[in-house]
C-alpha cells in the first residue's frame, strides 16, 4: 500500500491529539485513502520533556533540518503555536515544496498574507481548519459550502476557555480563578491564557472567519476587543434574573458603514441557541441570503477535537496528492493574497 510521510512540529496537546487520531483511526483512514499516513518525525523543542508512552522515541527529533532533509516527508504539520519559530519552520517547509497544515490562528492572523503567497508561488497547499473552533468544520463551511451564498452576519462563541469559565461561574458558582485553572488543566487554554481571557484569541479567530465569510481580509486592528477579566459574578446573576446569559461573543456583520467586527461579553436571551452552548463547546451562528440562519456547534478546544480537524486537513492533502491535483488550496483563499480588494471595516 502507498505510504504518505508526514512530520509534526510540536507535541503539545494538539500535536498529541493529532498523533493519537492518526494512530487510533489508522485503518479507517487507510480505507478512505487507499494509502497509509505515516508520522515519520515529531519535532519537540524542550529537551527532557516527558514523552508519552505511545510515541516512539525514534521519531522524536529536535532538529528541523533532519526533518526537512527526509525526502519521504510530503506534509509538514505545525502544531507548536506561537509566531516564532513556527513561521520560519513553515516558510522553510513551504520553500522545500512540502504541503503544510497549521492550527495556528495567531500566525495566520499576523502573517497569513505572506504564507499564502509563498504557498501559492511554490504550488503547495496550506490548510488551517484547526485554527478556528477546534473540531467544528467552520473553515470548510465558509470557504467551500457557503461560497455560493452571501453571509450577512456571524455571531460566534469561538473561545472554549472563556466559555468554560463563564459556564462554570453561571452554573456552578465557581470563582473566576478556579475556573481558569481548571480550563488550563483540561488543556483548553492557550500557553499564555491572557490571550483567551483578553478576547484576543477570539479576535484572531474572528479575523479568519470574517475574511472568508465576507471575501475580504480582516486584521486584529479592525476588531474592537473586550475580554472577560472585568466581569463580576453579579453581572452573571443579574443577567440571569432578567432572562439573559452572559457570553463572550465574536461578531461580524455588514452595516451601512462597512464591516462591523467586535469581540465582547454580551447578554444574550436565554432562548437563543447560543445561550445553551456550555463548557468548552463553541458555536457559530451564521445568517446568509440563501440559507438563512445556520448553526454550527461542537467542541472548540481540547486535544482530540482539535487534532481531528488537523487530521481532516492531512487527509485532504493526501487525497490531492494521490489524485495528482495538490497545490490548489491557496487559490481558494484569495482574501489572504495581497491584491485582494478589502471591504472597509467600521472604525471606532
Ligand atoms: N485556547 C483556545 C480556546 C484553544 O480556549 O478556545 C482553541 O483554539
Amino acid at each position: 500500500m502507498k505510504e504518505i510521510g508526514i512530520a509534526l512540529l510540536g507535541m503539545g496537546n494538539v500535536g498529541l491529539g493529532t498523533y493519537r487520531i492518526l494512530a487510533d483511526h489508522a485503518r479507517d483512514i487507510e480505507r478512505r485513502l487507499g494509502a497509509r499516513v505515516r508520522v515519520r518525525h515529531i519535532l519537540v523543542r524542550e529537551e527532557g520533556r516527558a514523552r508519552p508512552e505511545d510515541v516512539p522515541a525514534e521519531i522524536v527529533t529536535r532538529s528541523i533540518d533532519t526533518l526537512l532533509a527526509d525526502p519521504e516527508v510530503a506534509v509538514v504539520v505545525e502544531v507548536m503555536g506561537g509566531l516564532s519559530p513556527a513561521r520560519e519552520y513553515l516558510e522553510r517547509a513551504i520553500a522545500s515544496g512540502r504541503h503544510v497544515v497549521t492550527a495556528n490562528k495567531a500566525l495566520l492572523t499576523a502573517h497569513g498574507e505572506a504564507l499564502f503567497s509563498q504557498a501559492l508561488a511554490r504550488g503547495v497547499d496550506l490548510h488551517f481548519e484547526a485554527a478556528v473552533c477546534g473540531g467544528i468544520p467552520i473553515i470548510r463551511t465558509l470557504r467551500e459550502a457557503l461560497a455560493s451564498d452571501r453571509v450577512s452576519s456571524i455571531h460566534g462563541i469561538v473561545n472554549g476557555t472563556t466559555n468554560f469559565i463563564l459556564s462554570a461561574m453561571a452554573d456552578e458558582g465557581a470563582a473566576y480563578g478556579d475556573a481558569l485553572a481548571q480550563a488550563q488543566k483540561l488543556g483548553f487554554a492557550e500557553a499564555d491564557p491572557t490571550l483567551d481571557v483578553s478576547g484576543m484569541d477570539a479576535a484572531q479567530k474572528l479575523c479568519l472567519l470574517a475574511s472568508l465569510a465576507f471575501a475580504t481580509r480582516v486584521s486584529p486592528q479592525d476588531v474592537h476587543v473586550e475580554g472577560i477579566t472585568s466581569l463580576l459574578p453579579v453581572d452573571i446573576s443579574l443577567g440571569r434574573e432578567a432572562g439573559y446569559v452572559l457570553k463572550l461573543l465574536a461578531i461580524a456583520q455588514r452595516s451601512s458603514e462597512g464591516l462591523d467586527v467586535r469581540v465582547h461579553p454580551a447578554f444574550i436571551p436565554s432562548a437563543s441557541p447560543l445561550a445553551d452552548v456550555r463548557g468548552a463547546f463553541n458555536a457559530v451562528l451564521l445568517q446568509s441570503a440563501a440559507l438563512g440562519a445556520s448553526l454550527f456547534s461542537g467542541l472548540g478546544a481540547g486535544s482530540l477535537p482539535t487534532g481531528s480537524a488537523v487530521v481532516a486537513d492531512i487527509i485532504d492533502i493526501c487525497r490531492n496528492l494521490l489524485a495528482g491535483v495538490s497545490g490548489r488550496l491557496p487559490m481558494l483563499c484569495p482574501p489572504y493574497l495581497q491584491e485582494a480588494p478589502r471591504v472597509p471595516t467600521v472604525q471606532r
